[in-house]
């Protein structure tokens, strides 16, 4: 087992033995060599294959005699010989449908130019042999990789049925690599063997680089009849949770750091339904719901205040739900909550009206600032009018909304990131988006501009949405929305 503690390929330390474990004597070696019957993994099929096939072929007619490299990533390092959780590369994800605990650190797809197309190849780690050969120790003396450590990995074959996809050893990429030069695009920083089989290049080189990355990005953009199936499922998992947190809050009043159990709450759904969280849960209460990524959920969770959960399980497809509700802890708003929720409310309806195909994405966001910035001036907040602060060369109501009212969703929770401006934020609403609408307001407990009883008090109301051929559908509509539903809502969850 000496050799178990070597660089790897990938450049990270691949940990095997540790420097404490017992040494395996020759005997049990030979033993380990033998008597285990043959299995089968039992994994469900991969039902988004074939929808992956049609990616990669849009790929392949995008990119006609280049080579182009798609890592999922790998492990990184928790501390020591704990890793955190595996989550591949979404671009990798898109192409190949991998799905939770079936993905494969390390693995790296490739499309060598072939013909008039390409050949894909999926090079990732197959199961461990049981019988020697180059990792004969691994699959009992590996902590990082082995099967007896971590869970049994598909064999090439299962791999190859599962996602439809050729598939090759690892070991055979850096061959594969150096072959035959093709122009070669990579998905660079995922990957230290292959960023370093493929040099980075300078100039046009990392222009299409770039241009590979916007294109990934930007497929992803319309969602296929798949993937809306699984972010119906991702946000009917976050509704669940919404559910649990309610079912909880009288407990979570009573700790100190109540927060946690909110969050541990819907974490715990999350895991159960899904592959986990699309994001660390923002579990907010009181004066922290000003905070717009609250993820230290330290503090106590109090009856009086409200209490901001912005959460979202990630399906073990890797699609994620995004929603927020801003809650009266107690089970009723006071006057000035009420009246902070029903502006936030008014904003966030005045944007989901805005939603049709072939609206600007921009529309949404504008119609509810519209609303936030009119009611900020009823309420004196903005001394030179509403029109004048939605002015672009003023914006000063957004000392108080802080942000963009909502993004794609998909893969990621803020998704296809690397898309040009043109076809996201300055292009047009397509059938097949899905995004979120997120108006809030958030008044610093700080903020000596605004009367002393709005001071730490912040509202996010955010709902998901597919673009349908002739308006959008609420994929979150399990949750109220409205102050008098929400409240009905909470009493007969308590
Ligand atoms: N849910 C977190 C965000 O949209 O930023
Ligand atoms: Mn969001």
């Amino acid at each position: 087992m000496g050799d178990m503690g070597d660089d790897d390929m990938t450049g990270n330390r691949a940990r095997g033995a540790e420097k404490h474990d017992h040494a395996v004597p020759a005997a049990l070696a030979e033993a380990f060599r033998h008597g285990w019957a043959d299995t089968a993994i039992q994994a469900p099929p991969v039902s988004g294959a074939a929808y992956a096939a049609k990616r990669r072929a849009a790929v392949s007619e995008r990119f006609p005699g280049e080579r182009i490299v798609v890592p999922s990533g790998g492990l990184k390092a928790r501390s020591n010989d704990f890793d955190y959780a595996f989550r591949p590369h979404s671009a990798f994800v898109h192409l190949t449908a991998e799905q939770g605990t079936q993905a494969v650190p390390d693995s790296v797809l490739v499309f060598e130019p072939d013909g008039n197309g390409h050949s894909v190849t999926l090079f990732t780690r197959p199961r461990s042999p049981r019988d020697g050969g180059p990792d004969g120790a691994g699959f009992y003396g590996d902590r990082r990789y082995g099967e007896f450590w971590v869970g049994r990995r598909r064999t090439l074959a299962e791999t190859a049925d599962a996602l439809g996809i050729e598939s090759a050893p690892r070991e055979d990429l850096e061959r594969a690599l150096r072959g035959r030069k093709a122009p070669t695009r990579v998905v660079r920083g995922e990957d230290s063997l292959v960023d370093a089989l493929v040099p980075p290049a300078s100039g046009a080189g990392a222009e299409a680089e770039a241009e590979l990355l916007t294109f990934l990005s930007e497929s992803r953009l319309v969602k296929d009849e798949w993937e809306v199936e699984q972010l119906r499922a991702a946000v009917g998992h976050t509704v669940a949770g919404f559910h649990d947190v309610v079912g909880e809050l009288d407990h979570a009043t009573g700790l100190e750091r109540g927060e946690r159990w909110i969050e541990g709450t819907f974490n715990r759904r999350a895991r159960l339904e899904g592959y986990g969280l699309g994001f660390e849960t923002i579990a907010a209460a009181g004066a922290h719901a000003c905070v717009l990524h609250w993820m230290r959920n330290d503090g106590p969770v109090r009856t009086g205040d409200l209490l901001l959960l912005d959460a979202g399980v990630e399906a073990d497809s890797f699609y994620t739900g995004d929603v927020t509700r801003t809650l009266p802890v107690g089970g009723r708003f006071t006057d000035v909550q009420r009246r902070v929720y029903d502006l936030v409310f008014a904003a966030q309806s005045a944007g989901i009206a805005a939603l049709r195909p072939g609206a600007r994405f921009g529309d949404f966001h504008a119609a509810a600032m519209r609303v936030i910035a009119e009611g900020l001036d009823e309420w004196g907040l903005l001394p030179g009018g509403a029109e004048a602060a939605l002015a672009p060369d003023s914006g000063l109501y957004r000392r108080f909304t802080l942000c963009g009212s909502g993004h794609m969703l998909g893969l990621d929770c803020h998704d296809c990131a690397a898309a040009r401006r043109q076809s996201y934020p300055d292009g047009l609403l397509a059938p097949g988006h899905v995004l979120t609408v997120e108006p809030g307001l958030y008044f610093q407990p700080d903020d000596l501009t605004v009367p002393e009883e709005l001071r730490g008090i912040g509202v996010r109301i955010e709902d998901d949405f597919l673009i349908t051929a002739d308006g959008a559908q609420c994929l979150s509509s399990g949750l109220p929305r409205a102050a008098d539903e929400v409240e009905a809502w909470m009493a007969s969850l308590r």
